[in-house]
């Protein structure tokens, strides 16, 4: 995964019992092409044992600093030096404690004093302990180091009561990491807009024209700039996805909604990708009230045109557009490059079965206004999202473009 992929994360596991989805985490970030270096506190070893984590990342494990297999053993600070980030999950409060006041008697808290690289915690405790004003007092030290802190989320707790202090879900862990890693990516304070998902033409309160754009091409084109260090912006309609941790999510139903939103949103921008599915037409006059079958045998319906936001979107930034189409691929993506004033277009045949609307990999042909055709094979959404940015940041970088 692009973004993990050669990293070295240095991840510090404390004794509560979230511990056990920290092997989850191990697992992803490993899956995710990172080198896993897992320190362990003393407590952590009572809810989990150093043989998972070893087994999960294929790294030593250091349980002790004077463990003479410790990469720790020849240099105390050597994993604070390699590490590209330091995650610490569960982030219990007598860690939380330990870290505010700088001490470094085991393993995890000496690696996070040492280190330079940027530090992610996810506090995970009981509720009393988290709302203790200790617990704030020490995290908002901590924040003022500039560490990033994900969570804690609220629900079920170990002691049975509902509350605040369950440590966050692992993919929710592993997106705020990409985000922490991503600061200084080549997308760094750019600012990019992206569109995502079908916008919806109400006919009546309960009925709406639609397509089945399921957003995800689009969402992915959000978390891969994020990953790179933008400043994301995603002006999305009705779809089931969570926007990604660290992108600014901007819901909107309609395709003039998306407009207003879109042109807002453009202040500053440095590119627009428009990967929704905009409806082109919608009805003249939606009822107000629910259309009841029983007082006709048919409707005809009267519909208009809804602004073309790209086409309207015009400006010092670089343009992307899609192109769904069923026929003719190249020649109308091309036609529509050129009728939207577009830098680039991807083109995507929406008659493939392994490809395009609601699936998670994508087939395009990237089109650029010099005329160079990209044909890309079967990816990956969140590639393809990639391949699209590596172009939009060779515009960026292109003096007079
Ligand atoms: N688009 C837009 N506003 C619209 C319609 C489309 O901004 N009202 C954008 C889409 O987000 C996409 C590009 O224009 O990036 C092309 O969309 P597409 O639906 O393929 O083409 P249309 O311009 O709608 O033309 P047609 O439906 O006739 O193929």
């Amino acid at each position: 995964m692009r973004g993990l992929e050669g990293k070295n994360i240095v991840l510090g596991v404390c004794g509560g019992i979230a511990a056990y989805k920290v092997a989850d985490l191990a697992s992803k970030l490993t899956q995710g092409g990172a080198t896993v270096y897992v320190l362990m506190t003393r407590a952590a070893q009572e809810f989990i044992t150093p043989l998972t984590f070893r087994s999960l990342t294929g790294q030593p494990v250091t349980t002790d600093m004077f463990d003479a297999q410790s990469p720790l053993a020849v240099q105390h600070v050597a994993l604070a030096g390699v590490a590209d980030a330091v995650v610490v999950a569960p982030a219990t409060a007598n860690t939380l404690a330990r870290l505010a006041t700088g001490m470094a008697d085991e393993p995890v808290s000496l690696t996070v004093l040492a280190t330079t690289a940027p530090v992610l915690l996810a506090p995970a405790m009981d509720g009393g302990m988290w709302e203790d004003p200790t617990t704030k007092g020490n995290l908002a030290r901590l924040r003022e180091r500039g560490f990033t802190v994900v969570g804690p989320a609220h629900g079920r707790l170990a002691s049975g009561k509902e509350g605040w202090g369950r440590m966050e879900e692992p993919v929710a862990i592993l997106d705020t990491l990409r985000y922490v890693l991503g600061r200084d990516g080549d997308l760094a304070s750019k600012k990019i807009v992206v569109t995502a998902g079908g916008t919806q033409e109400p006919l009546d309160p309960v009925r709406h024209l639609t397509n089945p754009s399921s957003g995800k091409m689009g969402f992915a084109v959000a978390e891969a700039a994020r990953d790179r260090g933008a400043q994301a912006v995603l002006v999305y309609a009705p779809t089931h996805l969570t926007p990604p941790v660290g992108v600014k999510a901007v819901p909107v139903r309609t395709a003039q909604e998306m407009q207003e939103a879109v042109d807002l949103s453009l202040s500053g921008a440095h590119a627009l990708v428009m990967a929704a599915a905009v409806a082109d037409f919608r009805p003249v006059k939606p009822e107000t009230q629910k259309v009841k079958k029983e007082y006709t045998q048919g409707i005809l319906l009267e519909l208009e045109r809804t602004p073309d936001i790209l086409k309207a979107a015009q400006g010092d930034f670089i343009r992307v557009g899609f192109a769904a189409e069923s026929q003719e691929l190249l020649k109308n993506a091309t036609d529509k490059l050129r009728a939207k004033s577009l830098h680039l277009i991807a083109a995507n045949d929406i008659t493939a079965t392994d490809s395009g609307f609601a699936t998670d990999a994508n087939r395009c042909t990237l089109l650029d206004r010099e005329g160079v055709v990209e044909e890309l094979p079967l990816l990956p959404k969140l590639e393809v999202a990639h391949r699209i940015l590596d172009r939009v940041v060779g515009y960026l970088t292109r003096p007079g473009i």
